[in-house]
């Protein structure tokens, strides 16, 4: 497939996991991909505005043009809230929700002139439902919901679609920072169960989703955000089924 042929794509937290992989796969699709990230040979912090903005210009320098942004860059943590530092509050957020916002900024200002543009934003199934202890991780990915709705409505009639995806839970070094730990283990197992189709998601299940919005072919999809979660977010699985022969 093509798709991307003489398109120029940017995307953040290009150096591992979900971001890795979309990279692979919009450059097997015919993109220029430029990857930002703190890592790497030309660090991008998305945190940093001045960084951001000099890095989204020298793309357009370098290559004409900005067609397909994704924001990867994010962080994990949290905790309950009455024990949460307000530091590590401002961290999650200043990655995951104001880095987004930078990029895409930054990103719209080229999308804007050239009157086209495709972004995809990353929130998670934890920017829709609430997880125990999710606290601040949980709220910069549903802030990244509202957000990608917003940059819709203003955007669409510049030529500009914005959507997002929300993936489900997927096996990334960030998934084993978290999930790695023999304490965790029963805990893992449960996250795993939620996942109606019984496993977790693997990066490149992301890359073809972030790829299918990003292209033309979801050319009037526009304010959405695409939950790809193994129908983590269907509903509750009680065991009901196997009681009426449905066990897998
Ligand atoms: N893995 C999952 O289960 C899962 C589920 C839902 C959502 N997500 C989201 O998907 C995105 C990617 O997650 P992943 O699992 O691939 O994580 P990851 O840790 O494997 O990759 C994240 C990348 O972001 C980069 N990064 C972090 N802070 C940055 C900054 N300030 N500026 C630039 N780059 C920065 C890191 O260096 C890293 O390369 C994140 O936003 C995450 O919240 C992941």
């Amino acid at each position: 497939m093509t798709r991307f042929d003489g398109k120029v794509a940017v995307v953040t937290g290009a150096a591992s996991g979900l971001g890795e992989a979309t990279c692979a796969r919009l450059t097997e699709e015919g993109a220029m991909v430029v990857g930002f990230d703190v890592t790497g040979a030309t660090p991008v912090d998305v945190t940093d505005e001045a960084a951001v903005s000099a890095a989204m210009d020298a793309v357009v320098a370098a290559h004409g043009r900005v067609d397909v942004l994704a924001t990867f860059a994010g962080v994990p943590g949290g905790g309950p809230v009455h024990g949460l530092d307000v530091d590590e509050w401002s961290r999650v957020i200043g990655v995951n929700l104001t880095g987004t916002y930078l990029t895409c900024k930054h990103a719209l200002r080229h999308m804007i002139e050239q009157r086209s543009g495709s972004i995809v934003t990353v929130a998670s199934v934890e920017g829709i439902e609430g997880t125990e202890g999710g606290s601040v991780y949980n709220a910069s990915k549903g802030g990244v919901v509202m957000l990608t709705k917003n940059m819709a409505i203003d955007y669409g009639r510049m030529g500009v679609r914005v959507n997002c995806v929300a993936p489900g839970f997927i096996d990334t070094p960030m998934f084993r920072s978290v999930m790695g730990s023999e304490a965790m283990a029963q805990v893992k197992d449960e996250y795993r169960e939620h996942h109606k189709l019984g496993r977790f998601g693997l990066p490149s299940e992301i890359a073809a989703a972030v790829a299918f919005l990003a292209s033309d072919d979801a050319s009037f999809v526009t304010g959405h955000t695409l939950v790809v979660d193994g129908g983590y977010t269907s509903g509750m699985r009680t065991g009901l089924s196997d009681l009426l022969g449905l066990g897998g």
